[in-house]
């Protein structure tokens, strides 16, 4: 069955981030150019998703505007003979796709977010995109993961080895390998403490999921921090049918936290078509020079060593 459909939780506060995210969500942060919505949304039309389902929190305006027409820019840019921009900007949703946006009243968790998608999904299989995952891959990673879901005709999760020490930031898998990428998870926790994990197999912002996780959703209570976990309702689903989890091709980039959201716009401004060149020389300048902070400070002609 193919996979029409995929949802957008982006209904965190994305305190990590703040100020920048106070007045609009995290996943409209930029990496170089596009922001990080666009990177999800451009993953899940390769995948062959057709209805986007954004669900959405406080600070919605942002996201809903970026993926609405502008118009007044367009014929703007059209005068002034910009065509590549006015291009980049009218294929951003392609007409056979629709946006739905939802409200996540209260940010009660991951886990309540995808519940609050539930009227736009329906009876289908779907998509789950966590956008601040970045995931630089040459098939998309959610197409990869609807082959697994074909074959294997259950659930799929997006996973990925972590270091021991950071079991206690994700969901984190037990499971019986089935092939070299493939396995059948018998045990999902979420943000078990190193020594209680029971592996190092986490999983991160990629899902396909059976529409019977709603009914999980709607009846595990909360979980750890208070929240609505995600992790809880596929623990609870695992006792009616088979869950896979797969681990995919590709780079991936935690854009949750300032560090990796760094590290994915160095990566991606090497590899920008009009930039590249030019940032790369700046690099090679900019090691030469020495990377402490002290060493940048002079160099833009800042006295102060606090
Ligand atoms: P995070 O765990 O990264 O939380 O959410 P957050 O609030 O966005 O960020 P920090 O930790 O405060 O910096 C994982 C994903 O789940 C969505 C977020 O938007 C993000 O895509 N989410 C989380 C919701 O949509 N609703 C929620 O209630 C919680």
């Amino acid at each position: 069955m193919k996979i029409r459909t995929a949802v957008f939780p982006v209904a965190g506060r994305g305190t990590r981030f703040l100020p920048a995210t106070k007045a609009s969500p995290k996943e409209m942060l930029p990496i170089v150019d596009k922001p990080l919505i666009q990177y999800a949304v451009e993953e899940a039309l390769q995948a062959g998703a057709e209805k986007l389902v954004f669900v959405t929190g406080s600070a919605k305006r942002a996201i809903e505007d970026h993926f609405d027409p502008d118009h007044e820019l367009e014929q703007e840019l059209a005068t002034k003979g910009r065509e590549h921009t006015l291009n980049s900007l009218r294929g951003i949703v392609p007409s056979y796709a629709s946006c739905i946006f939802i409200r996540q009243p209260y940010p009660l968790g991951l886990g309540h977010a995808v519940l609050c998608s539930r009227p736009a999904v329906g009876h289908e299989p779907f998509f789950v995109h966590l956008a601040d995952d970045l995931i630089d891959a040459e098939e998309a990673c959610l197409g990869q993961m609807a082959r697994v879901f074909e074959r294997h005709g259950g659930s799929v999760l997006g996973v990925q080895t972590v270091k021991p020490e950071e079991t206690d930031k994700y969901g984190i898998v037990e499971a019986d390998a089935v092939d070299a990428q493939v396995s059948r998870v018998r045990r999902i926790v979420e943000k078990p403490k190193p020594k209680d994990a029971p592996s190092t197999l986490a999983v991160v912002g990629r899902y396909v999921l059976t529409p019977a996780i709603y009914g999980k959703l709607e009846t595990i209570g909360r979980g750890a921090g208070g929240e609505i976990q995600l992790t809880d309702g596929i623990e609870a689903l695992l006792a009616d049918e088979p869950i896979f989890a797969y681990a995919f091709e590709g780079k991936r980039y935690d854009c949750g936290s300032k560090l990796g959201y760094l590290e994915a716009n160095v990566e991606f401004a090497l590899k920008h078509p009009q930039l590249g060149g030019k940032f790369a020389d700046y690099l090679r300048r900019r090691v030469a020079e020495g990377l402490s902070a002290d060493v940048a400070r002079k160099s833009n002609g800042v006295v102060s060593s606090v």
